[in-house]
């Protein structure tokens, strides 16, 4: 089978990659039909990719705009059985940048679905959504039942576009399925132009002795699941049968709200309290203003009851995060 992963040389699209090539196999069709199918090919399209990818005759890269049509008809062939659309421009980015927010993050939805309605059977596509789906006015912890109100540009092409990946699931052209991702802490590299850049710069540049200032208070609430659990979460979602969806063809990832007081606590367990002191406040306003419209604590049911799972708490994902990077401490 053919599988395509937009954003596929970002943070979460390569460890995706990565993973799905270890693993060699993904859910193809459906009832009597399903079963495990070997992949055959992993096309990512991104505009730029690190060094270093994985040397894997089934791996491909395209290194181009999501948003153009030519693209995507080239990368999403009548065969491609399976699409996990990660490609976006990040919250800050979107919020920064109207045009372009909505060149990436809607009008590649749009060409992509539209692409997937001609492969020869209906493509399971599976989304990146995000909790900045919800804004406004929202209770303390909030269920399956609330309603997304997003506050910023990015929050609302996500809204959008799972509403489109739903319709056209209802159509019968393709069986789609939405994340609404909480914040993936600790990313490694360099900061980003998420809003939430902060969540995992706390950790990671005071593992790597570098001084952090943190954007917003220290008691403020972070809804957040590590880069492992999302990965399994990507593979779940897309290998579940249609019918575990049902109507429903978005959900809300399972998490752990921690403040960024308590993630610096376990930080300190984890690597020694001089570490944990390398973050300085210098609070910024834009920052706290779109961070503020953001749900900090879920209850999700639904994602348990479909197998999605959470980390046990936030000191065991900077143990695994410690890990997965290789730091010495
Ligand atoms: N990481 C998080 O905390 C988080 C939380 C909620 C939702 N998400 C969503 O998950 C997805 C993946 O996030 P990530 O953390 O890996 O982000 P990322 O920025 O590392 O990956 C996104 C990728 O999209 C690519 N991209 C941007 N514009 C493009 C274009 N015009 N054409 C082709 N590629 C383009 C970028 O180069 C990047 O590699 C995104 O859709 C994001 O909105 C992430």
């Amino acid at each position: 089978m053919k599988v395509v992963i937009t954003g596929g040389g970002g943070f979460i699209g390569l460890r995706l990659a990565k993973s799905l090539l270890a693993r060699g196999t993904l859910a193809s069709g459906n009832g009597a039909q399903s079963g495990q199918q070997s992949i055959a090919r992993i096309t990512l399209l991104d505009t730029a990719f690190p060094p270093n990818m994985p040397a894997d005759a089934r791996l491909e890269t395209v290194t181009a705009d999501v948003a153009d049509p030519a693209v995507i008809d080239r990368v999403v062939t009548p065969d491609t059985a399976s699409i996990f659309h990660l490609a976006a421009v990040v919250s800050g980015g979107a919020e920064a940048d109207f045009d372009l927010g909505m060149h990436v993050n809607l009008e590649a939805m749009r060409l992509l679905l539209e692409r997937a309605r001609r492969a020869e059977r209906p493509p399971r596509v599976v989304f990146a959504s995000s909790v900045a789906a919800f804004g406004g006015d929202l209770p303390a912890v909030l269920d399956d039942s609330i309603t997304p109100n997003p506050q910023t540009s990015y929050g609302t092409q996500k809204v959008v576009s799972e509403y489109l990946l739903s319709d056209y699931s209802r159509k019968g052209f393709m069986d789609g399925r939405s994340l609404r991702l909480p914040t993936i802490v600790a990313r490694p590299g360099k900061p980003n132009l998420a809003a939430s850049s902060f969540a995992s710069a706390i950790i990671r540049e005071p593992l790597n002795g570098v001084a952090c200032e943190c954007p917003v208070d220290p008691d403020t609430g972070i809804w957040m699941l590590s880069p492992r659990r999302v990965v399994e979460a990507f593979i779940h979602a897309h290998d579940l049968p249609a019918a575990a969806w049902g109507t429903k063809r978005v959900v809300n990832l399972p998490g752990i709200t921690a403040s960024i007081k308590q993630a610096l606590d376990a930080l300190a367990r984890v690597a020694g309290a001089e570490v944990a002191k390398r973050v300085v406040w210098k609070p910024d306003a834009r920052i706290q203003a779109i961070v503020k419209t953001w749900p900090v604590d879920f209850n999700t049911p639904r994602a348990s009851a479909m197998g999605f799972n959470a980390d046990p708490d936030v000191e065991t994902i900077i143990r695994n995060y410690i890990a997965d990077e290789g730091i010495k401490l």
